[in-house]
């Protein structure tokens, strides 16, 4: 594997960056495609990623043919009538976000046999939420030998309460809704822009999907779904990882076609620590001040602030004046960036879901681990300022869902090289 080395210190990132397709919404989206019994779904704004292999791969095995272009960043899924109910441990096992072919699969063929998903580094990620869900619109639910089993004659519309609004969870029971008989109405449900995008090429593939982005989504069973053509929704996280960037080096970024909408609470809270936010033709300026100002964040589901931002927020609380305060209310364990951070020189006082980061602004480069995908980039943007030298390893996380993000840094003045690990690190 590779390893990035970042030189920190007096790079004042300047220039344009291009937003790549969104992750969160592509996984999804693949996941829908089982659904079409008939013509091609063309999705285009793709993201090169590993994560979009590995459902390519998942979906291709179920049985809808994939070819995916990388130049044109264009994936082409050939409808079929005939999906696979079983999704395996090779490839649930790999990348939990699998899970949400689970809906499409029941939805289809009366039964799915999916793999249990692992919990990962950020917490267990149980599926009660979904399974509950399942089991209301009439399946019923067994788990032998590490797979789950749904068994359901023909999935029934159910009004459904989410205890939590999942995102997750959410997206599987839209998905399983759509081919059941008659309506399911999701009470409680996540309202991410993901959620939105899914939504809209649900929609231009024949369902009945309304209200995704509020609260209560309500979705009218269909006879059966065809292909369509949908361009993947900007990735709001990429987006909001250059913001941060430009925040931490004072620097003056604009970021392409970004969508400001999708972050309103990242750009609230980055203007209270002294940025710059200038919404231009071509996208969106951001202008990072001398000294960030200390502020303290709290993550919720959208549309408060995400998780997906808080290691990224907690890089540039890092260097702010004063202390800040970071509280993570998404997930039981996402703090594991804040250790590697302590080896920078980072005074960070963590108890149970809450951070007290002493703002440093001679923090030292050393040598880090990312734990997870936002992990990873947070402890290169630290670099991007600490004194000498910050060497990021374990960098399959950071593949699973930032494309060319060295290159990306590095041509907006970044002093950044990924290179072989000869140490063999993961
Ligand atoms: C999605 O994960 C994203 N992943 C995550 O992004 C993101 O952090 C998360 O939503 C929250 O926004 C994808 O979209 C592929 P959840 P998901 O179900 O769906 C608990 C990244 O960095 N929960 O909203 O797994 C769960 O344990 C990744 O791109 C249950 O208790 O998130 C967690 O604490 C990381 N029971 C909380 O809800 C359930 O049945 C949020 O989980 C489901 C979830």
């Amino acid at each position: 594997m590779d390893k990035i080395i970042v030189k920190g210190g007096q790079t004042k990132l300047q220039g344009e960056v291009e937003i790549e397709g969104a992750k969160n919404a592509v996984l999804p989206l693949l996941a829908a495609t089982l659904l079409a019994s008939e013509g091609e779904v063309v999705l285009t704004n793709v993201p090169i990623l590993s994560d979009v292999f590995m459902m390519n791969n998942l979906v291709d095995h179920l049985g809808t043919s994939i070819s995916f272009d990388q130049e044109a960043k264009k994936i082409i899924a050939k409808a079929n009538s005939e999906i696979k109910t079983t999704a395996p441990y090779e490839y649930v096992s790999k990348m939990r976000a699998s899970i949400v072919v689970m809906g499409p699969i029941l939805a289809i063929n009366g039964q799915a046999r999916v793999s249990m998903p692992g919990g990962c580094s950020i917490g267990s990620r149980p599926i009660d939420l979904h399974l509950r869900g399942f089991e209301q619109m009439g399946a019923t639910i067994t788990q032998n030998a590490g797979y789950i089993e749904a068994k359901a004659d023909k999935l029934k519309g159910a009004h459904i309460y989410l205890d939590f609004p999942s995102v997750g969870a959410t997206q599987n029971l839209i998905l399983a809704a759509t081919l059941a008989e008659g309506v399911t109405t999701l009470e409680n449900a996540a309202r991410e822009p993901e959620i939105v995008d899914l939504a809209n090429l649900l929609n231009k593939m024949g369902a009945n999907v309304k209200g995704a982005g509020t609260d209560t989504i309500i979705i009218k069973g269909v006879e059966k779904m065809h292909g369509a053509k949908h361009s993947v929704v900007q990735d709001r996280i990429e987006a909001g990882t250059f913001m941060v960037a430009a925040a931490m080096t004072q620097g003056d970024v604009l970021i392409k076609d970004a969508i400001a909408e999708h972050n309103r609470p990242l750009i609230s809270k980055l203007s209270e620590m002294g940025v710059n936010f200038t919404q231009e033709e071509t996208g969106l300026r951001v202008v990072g001040p001398e000294k960030l100002k200390a502020t303290s964040v709290k993550t919720l589901p959208h549309p408060g602030f995400p998780t997906d931002m808080q290691s990224q927020m907690a890089a540039a609380q890092a260097i702010a004046a004063g202390e800040s305060v970071m509280v993570e209310t998404v997930f039981e364990n996402r703090f594991k960036h804040l250790e590697e951070m302590r080896r920078m020189g980072l005074e960070v006082d963590i108890t149970r879901n809450t951070a007290l980061i002493q703002g440093n602004s001679n923090l030292q480069g050393a040598a880090v681990k990312s734990t997870d995908l936002r992990a990873s980039a947070a402890l290169i943007l630290l670099g991007l300022v600490a004194k000498g030298q910050t060497t990021v390893r374990r960098l399959s996380h950071l593949d699973r869902g930032y494309y060319k993000f060295h290159e990306k840094l590095k041509a907006l003045g970044a002093d950044i090289v990924r290179v072989k690990d000869e140490d063999g690190e993961e």
